[in-house]
């Protein structure tokens, strides 16, 4: 490691020493309550290589901050904007190797430093800078103690989230915590909901705006004749674990289904959901390389509906930035395989169709017949649903359906969370 001079500031005159500095600063009330009192800076080293200053602080803890940051993050009225906090710097202007002539530490626990290139003294306050290590400890460990989703395993359907109706239209504490159990499960019922056109919009209404898609805002979901059904959902066909509008920019976060009617043979428009979130956990587990493929390959969904044609490419499991499975997209009516590049189509279906088995093999899914008054709200980019086939002469079924967005559901549960978490 390069190291570059750094000296006492102030008080102490200009001793010019190499590596450590010890500091006499002297204890002062702090602004930062996470700082213990009488943290000081002990030594600032700087690494001309890896063009970052290494502090280190009494208590032991160190800190590599990038030289680009430390020059961002000058505070000073011509850098940053002391009454609004606007940024005057070009934070995309900042030499990514931006060097120092030289540092120095004053007795007040203050750091400057002077940049090479033009001169520029930017000061630094020691426990400004440690609250900015502590935030991002902070951050990070809020980030480990976040409960992930609840995982399905064999589960029945009384052990999923349920409310009456009445208490949920009626009561926000009620409300809030069968939203709980919708965040949790990523699936909720609400039961004795009058069997009645479009009271699924009262009830969707008082979680978020529907949500309007090219089916409108409530469809549905009924046996037409095949012929003219725009949609298979709108036949009396069997349909296969699936999530919905995959063709979609972004698929619509959650749905609900209200069932109206539900007369005939008890094995017929039999219910099923499956919990994506589980199913792709087991396959990182068990298949990684598997895993690895469908959340890196885009594939395409495709639909023509109402003289319109929609596709959309996105991996079939979706990641966000720290790892975790955020998205699900599984279709097979509107999967096009088309487009997959050559050397990926055999590692593609070999994922694939291990993944699917995975759904399908009664470990991580729930089936029940919905019932007049039943309405189910799951969420679309985790859990998969589906139904078996039925004669349209020997069952009457008639399901009422529509879409929220996914971020007006989490502002209802957060909204409520604020006035009833305790
Ligand atoms: C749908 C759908 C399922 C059902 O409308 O998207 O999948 O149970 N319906 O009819
Ligand atoms: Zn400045
Ligand atoms: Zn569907």
């Amino acid at each position: 490691m390069m190291r570059t001079a750094v000296r006492f500031w102030s008080k102490t005159g200009c001793t010019t020493r190499f590596l450590s500095v010890a500091l006499r600063v002297p204890v002062r009330s702090r602004p930062f309550a996470s700082i213990p009192s009488g943290t000081r800076i002990e030594q600032a080293v700087s690494s001309t290589q890896l063009r970052e200053l290494n502090v280190t602080w009494n208590d032991g803890t160190t800190h590599a901050f990038p030289n680009v940051w430390l020059r961002d993050q000058c505070w000073c009225p011509k850098c940053r904007n002391p009454t609004t906090e606007q940024n005057l710097v070009d934070s995309a202007s900042i030499p990514l190797d931006i060097a120092f002539t030289d540092v120095a530490l004053s007795d007040a626990g203050k750091l400057k430093i002077t940049w090479m290139n033009d001169n520029h003294q930017s000061v630094y306050d020691g426990d400004w800078l440690r609250e900015c290590v502590e935030k991002k400890a902070r951050l990070e460990r809020l980030r480990r103690a976040l409960k992930g989703p609840r995982l399905w395993r064999a589960l029945r359907v009384d052990s999923l989230p349920t409310a009456r109706y009445d208490s949920v239209m009626k009561s926000d504490v009620d409300l809030y915590k069968w939203m709980l159990g919708l965040q949790d499960y990523g699936f909720a019922i609400v039961k004795g909901v009058p069997p009645v056109k479009d009271t699924l919009r009262l009830f969707a209404e008082r979680i978020a705006y529907v949500k309007e898609t090219i089916f409108g805002q409530l469809f549905d979901v009924i046996a037409e004749p095949e012929d003219v059904a725009s949609h298979f959902a709108y036949t009396s066909q069997a349909l296969d674990l699936h999530t919905d509008l995959n063709y979609r920019e972004k698929s619509p976060g959650f749905q609900m289904l209200h069932c109206l009617e539900s007369k005939g043979p008890p094995d017929q428009g039999t219910s099923h959901f499956a919990d994506g979130f589980a199913a792709a956990g087991w396959l990182r587990e068990n298949h990684p390389s598997a895993f690895h493929i469908l959340t890196s390959l885009p594939v395409n969904f495709t639909l023509r509906t109402y003289g319109r044609k929609y596709c959309y490419h996105v991996p079939i499991i979706c990641t966000d930035p720290c790892g975790n499975v955020e998205e699900i997209h599984v279709n097979n009516d509107t999967l096009n395989t088309s487009d997959i590049p050559r050397d990926s189509i055999v590692p593609f279906f070999a994922s694939y169709k291990t993944f699917v088995a995975k759904l399908r093999d009664g470990s991580v899914d729930v089936r029940f017949k919905l019932e007049e008054g039943d309405l189910v709200t799951f969420c679309n980019r985790r859990i998969l649903h589906g139904r078996t086939g039925y004669d349209p002469k020997k069952t009457r079924r008639y399901l009422q359906g529509c879409y929220l967005d996914y971020d007006e559901v989490t502002s209802k549960l957060d909204s409520l969370r604020d006035i009833y978490s305790s």
